[in-house]
């Protein structure tokens, strides 16, 4: 690892700061709705499915990619080609990959702004502040472009202190205070009423939907939005990690703790649901199927909140700290390719690069906001329907069609021992070649 563009200093710290990137309103808002609105397990099992054996092999190619690499993602792309065709064809990937998490980052932000918001909203009624309390909830403009810069604003101000300082350092306390808010509502909700049908449509999986395509398709577009794939985003963080460290054992390790969460969050969000059904409070919309998107975490779980009393704004407290915290473990990885990239292209000054790319963000934010009826949905339709299965399969295809095979067996050899017995070994260069691309392309063309 060179010194000067620094790197995680443990395995810890990338398993952190990789999680932190993975864990996000993905797991805890998406996955549950997504759940919820799919037949329940059958969704849960489609996706531990599509998780451990689509996104989880196109994760070990972006890893690799960057570990081989050791340098921002279009560099990294650009080591590995041999050709000014495979060049140009990697600098397209690994640039666009870049776009796409500034993209995702500039919606990201707005909607991790309304959770900041509602974070801030209960303390400010602790303490008698009521007006201020409203404005928070209230979805205006001036609030949102408020809470929208400061969520920007933090995020720049952990990604100008570096890797070391910066993301690992923060991911490190953020993501065990995510774990135990997590599990702590987990064990609040199991205490009221209602809560057990909850846990009954969560872990009945109605099977006659497993093969239903729009389950197929939510639950694989949900497993790359939560691996953060193609977004050049794990490309750097493998370009963090050092060699001596086993990669294929940290990306799995990645990837359980992700799917782990996603699965937590399902146990507080689903039950949480049927507690304020059972308080009266209507879980369905008018076409009969139930609340998801943002009238649920907005509308629904603020009325359960409103019914526990003075507990409640502990619990709201609560909720929303935990959905800010993983928005900004999340945002810290969308800014860093794009800073990376600067930094190491064009030679600016990580703090200075790491200031301006987070302004244009922000302005773009501000720029959906004023849009936001319409812009919003464009940008995250954009960005993470089409954006991120066609980079990740790029990303499948460059590692499979065009870094030799040995190549790659050396860069997955570096601190794996044994590694040749592994089931991985055998199949994955194999699997990332053909079955990957292919998978992600048919079921890219039927969600068109
Ligand atoms: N994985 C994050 C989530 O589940 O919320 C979202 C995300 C992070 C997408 C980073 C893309 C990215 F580059």
């Amino acid at each position: 690892m060179s010194v000067s563009r620094g790197g995680f200093s443990s395995r810890l710290g990338f398993i952190m700061a990789a999680a932190g990137s993975a864990v996000g309103l993905g797991n805890i808002w998406g996955f549950p709705t997504q759940t919820a609105s799919n037949g329940g397990a059958a969704f849960v099992l489609v996706y531990l499915v599509l998780a451990f054996f689509l996104a989880y092999p196109a994760f070990m190619a972006e890893l690799l990619i960057g570990r081989y690499g050791q340098a921002n993602a279009v560099t990294s792309m650009q080591k590995i080609a041999r050709n000014p065709w495979q060049k140009r064809f990697g600098f397209a990937v690994g640039f666009g990959g870049i776009i796409c998490a500034a993209l995702i980052l500039s919606f990201y932000a707005i909607i991790a702004g309304w959770m900041m918001s509602y974070a801030v909203e209960p303390l400010a009624r602790l303490v008698g502040l009521a007006n201020q309390a409203d404005w928070m909830v209230m979805h205006s403009i001036p609030r949102n472009i408020f809470f929208t810069a400061t969520f920007v604003g933090l995020t720049i101000i952990i990604i100008r202190r570096g890797v070391e300082q910066g993301i690992e350092k923060w991911s490190k306390r953020l993501m065990p205070m995510l774990i135990a808010l997590l599990v702590l509502l987990i064990l609040y909700v199991f205490t009221l009423d209602g809560a057990q049908a909850g846990f009954a449509a969560y872990l009945n999986p109605d099977i006659s939907r497993v093969l239903d395509p729009e389950l197929l398709i939510s639950a694989l577009g949900q497993a790359f939005f939560s691996l953060s794939l193609g977004t050049s985003v794990m490309i750097i963080y493998g370009s963090y990690i050092a060699k001596k460290e086993n990669l294929v054992s940290l990306g799995a390790q990645v990837t359980l703790i992700d799917v782990s969460i996603a699965f937590l969050a399902g146990l507080l969000i689903i039950p949480a649901m049927y507690v304020a059904q059972a308080q009266g409070v209507s879980i369905f919309a008018e076409d009969g199927s139930l609340i998801s998107g943002s009238s649920l975490v907005f509308t629904v779980l603020p009325a359960l909140f409103a019914n526990m009393g003075a507990a409640g704004l502990f619990v709201a407290f609560g909720f929303f700290v935990l959905m800010s915290i993983a928005a900004l473990t999340s945002s810290i990885s969308m800014l860093e390719g794009p800073v990376s990239f600067a930094v190491e292209r064009h030679k600016l000054a990580r703090k200075k690069a790491t200031t301006y790319i987070g302004l244009v963000i922000l302005m773009l934010s501000i720029v959906i906001v004023l849009n936001l009826s319409w812009m919003l949905d464009f940008v995250a339709i954009l960005s993470t329907q089409y954006g991120q299965p066609l980079i990740a399969m790029f990303c499948c295809i460059f590692v499979g069609w065009i870094w030799h095979r040995n190549d790659i067996l050396a860069e997955i050899k570096q601190g794996h021992l044994n590694v040749e017995n592994s089931f991985f070994w055998k199949i994955w260069p194999w699997y990332v070649k053909f079955v990957c691309p292919t998978a992600i392309a048919l079921v890219f063309i039927h969600s068109l």
